[in-house]
């Protein structure tokens, strides 16, 4: 059976990549700190599944989770845990965008680097990893998981293109969601101020993109037309536009 790891997959977007993937027939590591929860999800599974509970803003459990699994071939791995913080750069607490920072990209990079090097030698596999529509420009008041984001794309598509231009049958993807209906907002003590797509449609559009090897896979179409002009405006122009959408978020708060 093929196997698939998944970060991040106790809740929310992870937890439908779990499940989706097993109606596939791909076994499942599921990854995540909250043990029980991640138990709840395994048992909707179809296929095999092992629960690793780990906190991988640690950098030694990131170490300890590619220990605990180097029986085993994976497949496709899904970088997908992360979470965002709300507020002015000056009042925030530097703990937990450290905090942030280690999960959002240290661990991603870590994973990534691991099991890329073992796909690439096998030439086959694939990996997803998980940014926003926040990786295309800078985000004011949430300034460090914006940043975590743009470090996740540009990462992400510098990978693909090396592997590309390799005739590497290795695929690299990455996922742009805007706003979901997750544990998300409650963890980064936001409201959206546009409506939240559903885990389970932003889920199914990331592993399509997979299969058909897609390299920016952005779902719905506000957030295509949302990324197109935060591609395309002046960066300043965007910031701006970014700063308003955000304070109107904490006006609300
Ligand atoms: N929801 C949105 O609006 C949105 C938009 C764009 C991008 N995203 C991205 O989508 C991804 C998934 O988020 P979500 O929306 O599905 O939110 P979520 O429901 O809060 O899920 C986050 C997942 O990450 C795991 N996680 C958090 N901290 C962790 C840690 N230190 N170590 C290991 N696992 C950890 C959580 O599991 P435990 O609590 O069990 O550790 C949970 O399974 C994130 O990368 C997020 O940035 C979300």
């Amino acid at each position: 059976m093929p196997v698939a790891l998944i970060t991040g997959a106790s809740s929310g977007i992870g937890e439908q990549f779990a499940k989706l993937l097993s109606s596939k027939g791909y076994d499942i590591i599921l990854v995540g700190r909250n043990e029980e929860r991640l138990n709840k999800v395994k048992k909707t599974l179809s296929t095999k599944s092992k629960v690793i509970a780990a906190d991988l803003s640690e950098r030694k459990a990131v170490f300890d989770l590619i220990e605990s699994v180097k029986d085993l071939s994976v497949d496709i791995l899904i970088n997908n845990a992360g979470f965002g913080s709300f507020g002015e750069f000056t009042e925030t607490e530097l703990k937990n965008e450290l905090e942030m920072i280690s999960l959002n990209i240290e661990a991603l990079h870590i994973l990534t680097k691991h099991f890329v090097t073992e796909m690439a030698e096998k030439n086959k596999g694939a990996v997803l990893n998980v940014c926003s529509t926040a990786g295309f420009t800078s985000g004011p008041l949430m300034a460090t998981y914006y940043a975590t984001k743009n470090y996740v794309r540009a990462f992400t598509l510098a990978l693909r293109r090396e592997l590309k231009e390799k005739g590497s049958a290795v695929r690299v993807c990455l996922l742009c969601p805007g706003p979901v209906d997750t544990g998300f907002n409650e963890r980064a003590k936001v409201t959206f101020s546009v409506p939240a797509m559903k885990p389970e449609t932003v889920a199914k559009e990331g592993i399509d993109g997979i299969f058909t090897d897609k390299a920016i896979i952005v779902p719905g179409l506000s957030n295509k037309i949302c990324v197109f002009f935060e591609r395309h405006l002046p960066e300043k122009l965007v910031s701006m536009v970014c700063y308003r959408i955000q304070k109107r978020k904490r006006d609300r708060i």
